[in-house]
């Protein structure tokens, strides 16, 4: 029975393939040039594709038999197609095609056989290709670049756009005492906004933006049906694109796939036009099957350059047809790069397809060498999805030209001689074409409702583990920076600064790890509220699960730098317990929670403003110390605004050093090199960049913090309009637009804010955010202008009091009337008010906290003391 299901099937593959040429594709090029170097005949490809000869061709120079050989190669595998690949143009000196196209971007093609031709040996060609000015390849090997011993001959694929009035010079230059070869030049035309949108159009550069501007070329490493088969050029949308199934790519998964399905229609949209991708691709993908808890790939690229990812997305699958039933997140080597993705929000509906741009950086290894790119795709749970899934139908990345308008790279290493299979390094590979996957029939019902199943236990799974919902109190990600120095003596820790204390201790501070006393949990494990000498201290403690990869040493490593650590504003590590194989941190305890918890999204009332920038001067004096009052800089890495904390006197401390790193001793290095850590929303662009960590990232998340306090909205809103989505991009453009003050500042601080403290805070916050790390200012700078702009509140506040007592005595006096410019005149009536805070209806209901001042009062007189400013007062050690 299955089998004549599966006969059935194929034949009607063959049927459908055979048949669908006739249809003509969405998009006829206007320019297609498909030129067979070194063949004097015109030839038909195994795509039915005809090709001339490059012999006398209008394209090349008229001394080209002088400058130039025209050769068949002496061998051929088995696998290599004949055109264009048995004849080769070879060069002995700098030669170039000259291709009259019209305006607009176009494919390039660049088809290599390495191989030996006559007397050339292509194991000795080293070779550069340049076009209109542009170098896609230097020093460029393609016996070292092909795919496979068995399998050698590839093609480049390079896009570029042509400005009005310029054709396309191709030139190939050999290097010194070397020669050049092409076997074929494919030229197509690409439709106008198809990958080239616009300078003015922004792509997501992690939680940033980016332009992709007219004047870059584009290299395309890999184009993918995920889920599918192999999609032949032929097949595809009028562009010649082959799309490859991405089986080889796929990292530590058993996937789920959802099979091609022929009574799917695919609704094509102006958005996204039929010419996008073709059908196949969106009417195959790839899930979470039952073991995963995530969709991941890897891909090898050259390090050293930006690359855009283009996600191809359409939900067809029966069971998934309204918003909040699949929402995920992506992430980029391990980078969050989006999240809230959720493909039916997007499009509005089933069987509408939509593909999404993403731009990467990749740091370079020093020589532009092989790195892998890991992609994942995550459920995000955060909304509650009714599915924890995630959905990718297809795929394209491609390698941008950089600053010097080069996309050449490092030659790979070469192969081993003994290599003989196929490497499956380029998705160039014959064989492939040929692989059909017969389980993708079986059963599509079955496979449905497997994986729902699949998807709703691993739901539960999910919400049992990991609850990223209420307060973290304690740090929740215990990460080792590891390049931590200890003082000599291995693990001895200083007892007086950090208390041991026994595993019976712990064990009757939360009764035996109960459940009762959790207020936080994570990947590391759980964090307890727990009572401690005879129930009069109460604290925090953190125990590590010890199947996490902390080994003890880094745990007792950590404990060492972190206890030498005390200043009023950072959370201080009591103690520590090692005992019986266990590792548990006990910090002291934070009456109120985190910061983010007083700003929104919650039941607590809101805090005044004075009190709001209290706490931001005293999170700033935290940073400050961190930064310079120890041996070495010390790099938080991850300020935001859940780690910082509040004692029940408000006092503000900064938690969370699991992610810090000690920073450079001095003399020439002023950073560290470090994997990008940190959170959405809050990362140093220049950090992620340049890979480069100095304490200026630490002021740019700061600077974000300083604009989640003012507006009381998270960093990132992913449902907003693309200009408000992120925080930091959304209040610089406002800034830029003159607009800031009315439409981005929490309504509920309308009448406290001072006008003059406001343009102190907020050309602070807008400092920290600028784009040059050297350009923001140190924390000492910022706790400066903070305590500054508190001064200028508390003079308008006594000055309205006088202004008051004037009034009330009779007496007109001209300070009735402020003299400095109001800034502040947003009204709860504007419309981007009512954008911001939709959703989150407590911004409706808020209401003022009465019982606050008593609280600010005592934590300021702290604040003001001159004992923790004197810290500011000595700069040594930046
Ligand atoms: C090859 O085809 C082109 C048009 O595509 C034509 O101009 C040329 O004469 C043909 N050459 C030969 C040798 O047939
Ligand atoms: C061929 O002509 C080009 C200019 O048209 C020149 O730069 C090149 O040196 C010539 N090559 C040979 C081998 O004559
Ligand atoms: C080409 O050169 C390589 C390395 O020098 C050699 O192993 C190979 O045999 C040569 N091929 C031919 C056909 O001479
Ligand atoms: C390439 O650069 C040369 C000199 O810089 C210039 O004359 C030429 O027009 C450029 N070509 C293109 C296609 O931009
Ligand atoms: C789902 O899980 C079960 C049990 O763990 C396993 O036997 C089965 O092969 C899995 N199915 C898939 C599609 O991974
Ligand atoms: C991403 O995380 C994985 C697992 O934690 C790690 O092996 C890998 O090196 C990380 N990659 C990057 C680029 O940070
Ligand atoms: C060219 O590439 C080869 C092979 O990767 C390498 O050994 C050589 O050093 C490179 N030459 C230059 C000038 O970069």
């Amino acid at each position: 029975m299955l089998y004549f299901a599966l006969c059935f099937f194929f034949l009607l593959q063959i049927f459908t393939t055979t048949t669908t040429p006739t249809t003509p594709p969405p998009y006829r090029a206007t320019d297609f040039i498909l030129l067979n170097c070194g063949s004097s005949t015109n030839s038909t490809d195994s795509s039915h594709r005809s090709w001339d000869g490059d012999e006398r061709s209008k394209y090349a120079p008229p001394n080209a038999s002088t400058a130039s050989s025209a050769l068949q190669a002496s061998s051929q595998h088995s696998s290599v197609n004949t055109v264009p690949y048995m004849t080769a143009r070879v060069f002995h000196s700098q030669f170039t095609y000259t291709f009259p196209v019209l305006t607009g971007p176009k494919f390039i093609r660049l088809y290599f056989y390495p191989n030996t031709y006559s007397n050339y040996n292509t194991t000795q060609s080293f070779f550069s290709v340049s076009v209109n000015n542009f170098t896609l390849l230097n020093n460029f090997s393609a016996y070292l670049n092909s795919p496979s011993p068995s399998n050698p001959s590839f093609m480049k694929e390079y896009l570029i756009n042509v400005e009005e009035n310029q054709r396309i010079d191709l030139t190939f230059s050999p290097n010194q005492n070397s020669f050049a070869f092409i076997n074929g030049i494919e030229i197509v035309s690409v439709p106008d906004k198809l990958y080239f949108m616009g300078n003015d159009v922004q792509i997501k550069f992690i939680d940033q933006s980016y332009y992709l501007q007219d004047d870059t070329v584009l290299e395309n490493l890999y184009r993918l049906n995920v889920g599918g088969t192999n999609i032949e050029i032929q097949d595809d949308s009028g562009m010649f694109r082959a799309w490859y199934q991405d089986d080889d790519y796929i990292f530590g998964g058993d996937y789920g796939f959802n099979p091609h399905a022929d009574d799917v229609r695919i609704h094509y949209t102006p958005q996204t036009p039929p010419y996008s991708a073709p059908e196949k691709v969106y009417t195959t993908s790839r899930t979470m099957a039952n073991t995963s808890i995530s969709l991941e790939w890897l891909f090898p690229v050259d390090s050293g350059f930006y690359y855009l990812h283009r996600f191809h997305f359409c939900e067809i699958q029966l069971e998934i047809t309204k918003i909040n039933h699949r929402v995920f997140e992506i992430s980029i080597d391990n980078q969050t790069v989006d999240v809230g993705v959720d493909v039916i929000y997007w499009t509005g509906g089933t069987e509408i397809p939509i593909y999404k741009d993403y731009i990467t950086w990749v740091p370079d290894d020093g020589r532009h060498g092989k790195k892998d790119l890991r992609l994942s795709l995550f459920p995000d749970l955060r909304t509650h999805p009714l599915y924890a899934n995630a959905l990718l139908n297809g795929l394209e990345i491609f390698k941008l030209s950089d600053q010097s308008r080069s996309l050449a790279a490092a030659n790979p290493e070469p192969l081993p001689v003994e290599f003989d299979g196929e490497s499956g390094l380029q998705p160039e590979n014959e064989k492939k074409k040929k692989s059909r996957k017969p389980l993708v029939i079986i059963g599509s019902v079955i496979g449905v409702i497997a994986l729902i199943i699949a998807a709703m236990s691993f739901l539960s799974f999910r919400s049992g583990t990991t609850n990223p919902t209420k307060s973290s109190w304690i740090p929740l990600s215990y990460v080792s920076g590891s390049t931590t120095r200890t003082s000599g003596s291995g693990s001895s820790l200083p007892s007086n600064l950090c208390k041991h204390f026994l595993l019976d201790e712990m064990k009757s501070a939360t009764n035996n790890f109960n459940d009762n006393f959790v207020i936080g949990k994570g990947g590391f494990g759980n964090v307890y509220k727990g009572y401690i000498d005879n129930g009069a201290t109460a604290v925090a403690i953190k125990r590590l699960n010890t199947s996490s990869n902390q080994g003890v040493h880094e745990f007792l490593t950590e404990i060492n730098m972190l206890s030498k650590l005390r200043h009023l504003h950072l959370v201080s590590l009591l103690g520590y317990c090692d005992e019986n194989g266990e590792m548990i941190l006990v910090y002291e305890y934070m009456a109120h929670g985190t910061l983010r918890e007083h700003l929104y999204n919650s039941e607590n009332s809101l805090l005044p403003w004075k009190q709001r920038l209290q706490i931001c001067i005293g999170a700033a004096k935290g940073l400050h110390y961190l930064h310079t009052s120890a041996k070495h800089t010390i790099i938080h890495r991850d300020v935001k605004s859940t780690n910082i904390l509040l004692d029940e006197k408000w006092v503000a401390k900064v938690s969370d050093f699991g992610l810090s790193r000690v920073g450079p001793t001095g003399g020439l290095h002023t950073h560290v090199s470090t994997v990008v850590k940190g959170s959405f929303g809050y990362l140093d662009p220049e950090y992620y960049r340049r890979q480069q960590l100095t304490d200026k990232s630490d002021v740019y998340s700061f600077g974000v913090v300083l604009f989640e306090v003012l507006c009381a909205r998270p960093p990132i809103i992913p449902s907003l309009p693309k200009e408000k989505v992120n925080l930091a991009e959304w209040a610089k453009l406002c800034f830029k637009k003159g607009t800031l003050e009315q439409t981005i500042i929490d309504p509920s601080l309308k009448d406290e804010i001072a006008p003059e403290c406001l343009s102190k805070y907020i050309e602070t916050a807008l400092m920290c955010l600028r784009d040059r790390g050297t350009e923001r200012p140190a924390m000492s700078d910022v706790v400066w202008s903070l305590e500054f702009a508190m001064q200028l509140q508390e003079a308008a506040e006594k000055r309205d009091v006088d202004v008051a007592m004037d009034i009330v005595g009779g007496g007109f006096s001209p300070l009735a009337k402020p003299s400095f410019p109001l800034l502040w005149n947003g009204g709860p009536n504007s419309t981007d008010h009512e954008e911001m805070f939709s959703g989150s209806s407590e911004a409706a209901s808020r209401s003022k906290s009465s019982g606050f001042l008593s609280a600010s009062a005592s934590s300021s007189q702290k604040m003001n003391s001159g004992e923790v400013f004197s810290e500011i007062l000595n700069p040594a050690g930046r």
